[in-house]
């Protein structure tokens, strides 16, 4: 594969996607997260030289693609938010926001006809490089671990203590910014808060949900809390802040 990695600022406009990512890589309910429903727009149309294609030149398409956004660090722990995702974007647009000092990685996605062959790193890398181009010397990440979802019902603050018997982590995801140098900080419990209707988990689910209780649902790495009472389903996703090291 000859591969590119051009910024959205370097390479604007609509370019031809590989089919598979043309579909729907997450789980429905995950488009649903209203801060992201409100802003990734505006993350995408306004921060063009934080995002980055995966350009394949002899496919001629985007084959994946790298979305970050600047935020404000002190480098302090306590600092991070609970609420990761959401809450780095909403910073991103909020009235008076410090000036950014690092750069906080939002999605890596990848074809899944290209996956398993080490591209991932690549793209971490060129991330943490686009960073650098921009003065922001280090990458912050809320990490959404991609075999969590095969774990439920375990906490993540558990989950991310599971090594395999060489010392690194059984989670993929992790293991691989781990091996980039990157440290695991703490859990951002909030990262992903995502409520709605019963009726509507029940779409985007293709489940039934006839009680009050806690539900197990394909692609959620954390049961979701359906209230039929109050008519509600609500999903709050965990991810788990790393920092990579500064270049
Ligand atoms: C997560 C993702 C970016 C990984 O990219 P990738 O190019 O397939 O990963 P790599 O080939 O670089 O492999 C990285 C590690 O994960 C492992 N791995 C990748 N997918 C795996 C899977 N489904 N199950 C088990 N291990 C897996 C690889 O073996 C490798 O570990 P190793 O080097 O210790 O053997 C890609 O699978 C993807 O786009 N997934 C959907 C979106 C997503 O989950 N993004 C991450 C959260 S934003």
């Amino acid at each position: 594969m000859a591969l590119q990695f051009p910024t959205r600022a370097e390479r604007p406009g609509r370019l031809p996607h590989a089919a598979s990512l043309r579909e729907r890589v997450w789980p429905e309910f995950m488009y649903h997260d209203p801060v992201l429903e409100r802003l990734f727009d505006r993350v995408i149309g306004e921060d063009a030289e934080f995002h980055f294609y995966v350009w394949d030149d002899e496919r001629e398409e985007v084959v994946g693609a790298g979305h970050a956004v600047p935020a404000w660090w002190d480098g302090d722990a306590a600092s991070l938010p609970d609420g990761g995702i959401d809450a780095v974007v909403e910073a991103r647009f909020a009235e008076g926001a410090p000036d950014p000092t690092v750069l906080c990685a939002l999605q890596i996605v990848i074809a899944p006809e290209c996956r398993a062959k080490g591209l991932s790193s690549r793209m971490i890398q060129r991330m943490a490089e686009i960073g650098r181009d921009h003065g922001l010397d280090t990458l912050i990440a809320p990490v959404r671990p991609n075999l969590k979802h095969r774990y439920p019902l375990t906490p993540m603050e558990r989950y991310i203590r599971w090594r395999r018997p060489d010392g690194t982590h059984l989670d993929p995801w992790l293991r691989t910014h781990e091996r980039l140098g990157a440290e695991i900080v703490k859990v951002a419990p909030q990262s992903t808060r995502v409520p709605g209707p019963v009726g509507e988990w029940e779409e985007w689910t293709e489940m039934t949900f006839p009680e009050t209780g806690a539900y197990v649902v394909p692609g959620a790495l954390v049961p979701v809390e359906i209230d039929r009472e109050r008519d509600e389903g609500l999903y709050v996703e965990p991810n788990v802040w790393m920092v990579h090291p500064a270049g």
